[in-house]
C-alpha cells in the first residue's frame, strides 16, 4: 500500500547568527495504519518536523513530501491558504505546549474539536473515559494538574479521528502507568480508525515498546555556530528487529 507520508531529501534550517541547526530528512515513509516514534535530544529538530508535517511550518527545500490519502498531494507546492483545508481534514496535533483554550471548559475544548470533523459527542465520551479524565470535563485547563490538562489535550486530538495524528511528548506530564495506558489507547485507534500516528518522545524504552517503526534525529556539531541534525530509521530500536 502507498505511503500515506512520503519525503525525500527535506531540509529546514532554524536558528541565528549565533547558532544554527540544519533539520534534514533524507526518507521518510509512514504507512496507513501505523506507529511511528520519533526519538532525539533537546533541540534536534524534533518538534520542527512535527510542525512541518501539521503544515505550520515550511521546509527550506523537498524533493518530494507527498501526503497520500484517496489521492497524492504535493505539499512542497502549496500555499499557505492551500494547507488549510489539508489541515482541517486529514491531520490532528497535539501539541508540546499543549494549547488548549484557557476559555473554555476542557469538554467544550474537545467538543469544539469533535465538531470541526463532524464527530459525535459519543465519542468524546469514550475518548476521555479511556484517557480517565472523564470526571474533570467540566473545569477549566488551568483548573487541572499538568498530567490531566495533557491527557485532555490527547482527548481533544484523538475524538477527530483524522487519518494522520501528531503528538509531540503526550507523555512528558504522564505517570508510568498512564503512558502505558496512552499507549494501548493509541494502538486501539490505529486499529479501530485506520490512523497513522506520529509520537514525539524522549523515552526510548517507550517508543521501542509500542511503536512499529522508529526514527532518530542525529545531531552533530559541523561548524563552529553550525550544527547539523539528520533523521535516520533506527532499526536498533525497534521492536519489530529487535
Ligand atoms: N521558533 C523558532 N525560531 C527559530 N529557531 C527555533 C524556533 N524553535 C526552535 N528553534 C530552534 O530549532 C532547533 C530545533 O528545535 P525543536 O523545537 O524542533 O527541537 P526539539 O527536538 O523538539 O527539542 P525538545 O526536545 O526540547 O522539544 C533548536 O535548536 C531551536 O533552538
Ligand atoms: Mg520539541
Amino acid at each position: 500500500m502507498e505511503s500515506r507520508i512520503r519525503i525525500r531529501n527535506m531540509w529546514k534550517t532554524r536558528g541565528d547568527n549565533a547558532r544554527k541547526i540544519k533539520v534534514e530528512v533524507p526518507r521518510f515513509d509512514i504507512p496507513p495504519a501505523s506507529f511511528t516514534a520519533i526519538v532525539g535530544s533537546n533541540g534536534s529538530g524534533k518538534s520542527t518536523l512535527l510542525d512541518i508535517l501539521g503544515l505550520i511550518l515550511s521546509a527550506d527545500h523537498a524533493d518530494e513530501f507527498l501526503l497520500h490519502t484517496d489521492r497524492p498531494i504535493h505539499l512542497a507546492r502549496l500555499t499557505g491558504k492551500e494547507k488549510i483545508p489539508l489541515r482541517r481534514n486529514y491531520i490532528s496535533y497535539v501539541l508540546q505546549t499543549g494549547g488548549l483554550l484557557e476559555f473554555l471548559s476542557i469538554r467544550q475544548n474537545i467538543r469544539f474539536a469533535a465538531r470541526l470533523r463532524n464527530k459525535s459527542p459519543e465519542k468524546i465520551n469514550q475518548v476521555t473515559e479511556q484517557l480517565g479524565i472523564a470526571d474533570i470535563l467540566d473545569k477549566r485547563p488551568g483548573k487541572v494538574s499538568g498530567g490531566q490538562r495533557q491527557k485532555a489535550a490527547i482527548a481533544r486530538a484523538l475524538v477527530q479521528e483524522a487519518p494522520i495524528i501528531l503528538a509531540d511528548e503526550p507523555t512528558s506530564a504522564l505517570d508510568t502507568e498512564s503512558a502505558k495506558e496512552l499507549m494501548t489507547t493509541f494502538r486501539r485507534l490505529i486499529d479501530e480508525t485506520g490512523s497513522s500516528l506520529i509520537m514525539v518522545t524522549h523515552d526510548h524504552d517507550l517508543a521501542r515498546e509500542s511503536a512499529d517503526i522508529i526514527y532518530r534525529f542525529r545531531t552533530e556539531k559541523v561548524e563552529e555556530r553550525m550544527l547539523s541534525s539528520i533523521l535516520l530509521p533506527d532499526s536498533s530500536l525497534s521492536s519489530k528487529n529487535a
